[in-house]
């Protein structure tokens, strides 16, 4: 690597609320083992948030938390730049001129959009269908090579190379196609009712969950009563243990769910408490949790704000 640059990463989480295994294993753990070897940006995406959290309060409180659970998963702010998506203009003035030149049919062939018009019992809102249009401007503002995300957001990085294309193509060479970045074998981490672990589902393990949270939400799962193996224990339980010491125990207590469960239980634990522990220390100082976000803003602004520049140029409308 010496002499060469480092390639881009950049990735996002919605501040909607606490993270969970699901998150920790399909995403934020990649992000501490390629923040070295890349110039990274972290986002917290809480204008993407707005679609579903409209209460002050709450985004404020959660934005803040998520800074702190990026800290704590062992982001590094003198590695890299932690930043909240609303403190770079950029990404809202970039989201529209992409929405000029996207149609209507292409947005509503994405998935995000068509799950939430079949499960959602209401209209959905503009910000909700163009929702891929803001991460593409994410995601495309700061030149990025990779795009480490879980299995469900491929599609919007697909959504983001089509776009980078089309605006090349009409205005001339301006972005990087990123590619995406996404763990097999963690692709998509079950819940406790084995369906995908999701915030929205209330079916989650909580990252930073006290010892008698973890125990509830294990004992929880449910488990498909054929075979001695319970499915969904067994594929969160890989994220913890090899597959070999797996085999053993699970050969060794085929069918005893309870206590497979309970090997489970124990395996969280000692992985989750270090990191519960040193959320806690974090959280104490708040002031310097701010400071940290309010300078990587700063460090993003520099970047987008170069990029946004040579867009309005090439669009048509910078005049001075
Ligand atoms: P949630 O579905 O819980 O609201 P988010 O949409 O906020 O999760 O996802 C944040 C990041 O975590 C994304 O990169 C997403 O792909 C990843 N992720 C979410 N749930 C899972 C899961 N069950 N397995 C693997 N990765 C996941
Ligand atoms: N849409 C992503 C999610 O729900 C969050 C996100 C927003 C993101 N902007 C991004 C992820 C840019 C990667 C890159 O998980």
């Amino acid at each position: 690597m010496c002499g060469m640059a480092k390639k881009i990463l950049l990735s996002g989480i919605q501040p909607s609320g606490r993270p969970h295994i699901g998150n920790y294993f399909g995403a934020m753990k990649q992000f501490v083992d390629m923040q070295d070897a890349h110039d990274c940006f972290f986002m917290i995406a809480d204008y993407h948030a707005l679609n579903t959290i409209q209460d002050a309060k709450v985004l404020r409180q959660n934005i803040v938390d998520q800074a702190i659970d990026y800290l704590a998963v062992g982001l590094d702010p003198k590695k890299s730049v932690i930043f909240k998506q609303s403190d770079v203009s950029e990404h809202t003035e970039l989201a529209w001129i992409f929405d000029t030149i996207t149609t209507m049919p292409y947005l509503a062939r994405a998935h995000a959009y068509k799950a939430a018009e079949a499960n959602l019992n209401k209209e959905i809102s503009v910000g909700l269908f163009n929702y891929p249009m803001l991460m593409v401007a994410d995601i495309l503002l700061y030149d990025t090579d990779v795009v480490p995300v879980g299995a469900d957001q491929k599609q919007h990085v697909e959504i983001t190379r089509d776009t980078a294309q089309k605006f090349n193509n009409l205005y001339g060479e301006t972005f990087k196609l990123p590619e995406v970045k996404i763990l097999p074998n963690v692709a998509v981490v079950p819940g406790v009712d084995g369906r995908k672990m999701s915030k929205s589902y209330d079916n989650t393990i909580p990252l930073f969950a006290e010892d008698v949270e973890i125990e509830k939400a294990v004992m929880s799962i449910v488990t498909d009563s054929s075979g001695g193996i319970p499915k969904n224990v067994y594929a969160i339980h890989t994220l913890f243990r090899s597959e070999a010491e797996l085999a053993v125990l699970y050969k060794q207590h085929e069918g005893k769910y309870k206590v497979l469960k309970e090997a489970l239980i124990e395996d969280i634990k000692a992985f989750t408490r270090p990191l519960r522990e040193k959320r806690k220390v974090i959280e104490g100082d708040k002031g310097n949790v701010l400071k940290m976000l309010k300078e990587g803003g700063q460090r993003a602004k520099e970047k987008a704000s170069a990029k946004m520049d040579e867009v309005r140029e090439k669009v048509g409308v910078k005049l001075y």
